[in-house]
């Protein structure tokens, strides 16, 4: 496995493997590995000839007072974790090497960014875009990895990719999840250990309303039973707990068969993200 930190030492692999009429599959992340980004990179490696990771703390998604500063990073552990789902390249670059210009120009991510996880981190899902479309432009990738665990930003990929006709194909893949149902994550090193026991109480939440709902279909019914078992089980503070459509994230109607049921919960200091998708009919 290769690591290269400039966009020149990328380019000359990108275009070696292209040479070779080889696929070319992308996973971007921000490190500090876990078993979700694994099987992100799994899934790549299944279905690629060569596998890109880019591991990359995006300043430009993070808010004034958000956690860019403090956000865990380790290379050299994410190396031998890379390293043993047989990533071919991980390219790690600085900011600088990211953000040498600042034209002005930016990407506005819509409509599907003024809600949920947009409504409280306003230009998150700008910096989103504007760190993976250059990616997709520096990897060229065939497909591009994204996990479910971030629904909202998978769905707004998605859009652009399909609007602007970006030549990649996006592939998603399940939430993995702690054997207690918490979804892993990279900031879930900042709970502390009564933080950590509360926190499957969030998934346990989406899970009774979602069964209210295939029951009732009775969307306030179902996300109040919700915000009440995250009151009664821990300290944290709901930011929002929404059922809407999915992927065009819009209110629920009859038409709707598809549903994205998603939560953000501070538990503590730490912002916590968990959904579950599922389809009627
Ligand atoms: P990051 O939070 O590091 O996540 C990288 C990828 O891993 C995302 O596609 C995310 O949805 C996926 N992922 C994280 N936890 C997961 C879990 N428990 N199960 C399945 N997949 C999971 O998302 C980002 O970074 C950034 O916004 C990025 C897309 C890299 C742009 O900077």
């Amino acid at each position: 496995m290769n690591v290269v930190k400039t966009i020149a030492e990328l380019k000359a692999f990108v275009n070696e493997v292209k040479a070779q009429g080889k696929t070319i599959g992308l996973v971007p992340t921000m490190g500090f590995l876990h078993d979700g980004h694994l099987t992100l990179a799994n899934t790549a490696r299944q279905e690629n000839d060569f596998v890109i990771m880019s591991i990359f703390v995006n300043p430009t998604q993070f808010g004034p007072n958000e956690d860019f500063e403090s956000y865990p990073r380790d290379l050299e552990r994410d190396v031998k974790l890379a390293e043993t789902v047989s990533v071919d390249v991980i390219f790690a670059p600085t900011v600088e090497e990211m953000y040498p210009t600042d034209g002005g120009i930016r990407i506005c991510a819509g409509r599907q960014s003024e809600i949920l996880c947009g409504a409280s981190r306003p230009g998150h899902f700008d910096g989103v875009l504007q760190v993976v479309s250059k990616l997709f432009h520096l990897a060229e990738p065939t497909r591009a990895y994204f996990g479910q665990k971030d629904a909202q930003q998978v769905a707004i990929i998605q859009t652009m990719v399909r609007d602007y006709n970006f030549p990649l194909e996006i592939c998603t893949v399940p939430i993995v999840r702690e054997v207690d149902g918490l979804a892993k994550s990279s900031r879930n090193v900042y709970l502390t250990e009564e933080e950590r026991i509360e926190a499957p109480a969030i998934y346990e939440a989406l899970q009774i309303a979602k069964e209210e709902f295939l029951a009732s279909q009775d969307v306030e019914r179902a996300v109040r039973l919700a915000i009440k078992h995250i009151e009664n089980k821990t300290s944290g503070k709901i930011d929002y707990l929404q059922l809407l459509s999915y992927p065009d994230l819009k209110v629920v109607t009859e038409e709707t068969t598809q549903f994205l049921l998603a939560t953000a919960v501070y538990i503590g200091k730490t912002r916590l993200i968990d959904n579950l998708i599922f389809n009627i009919k």
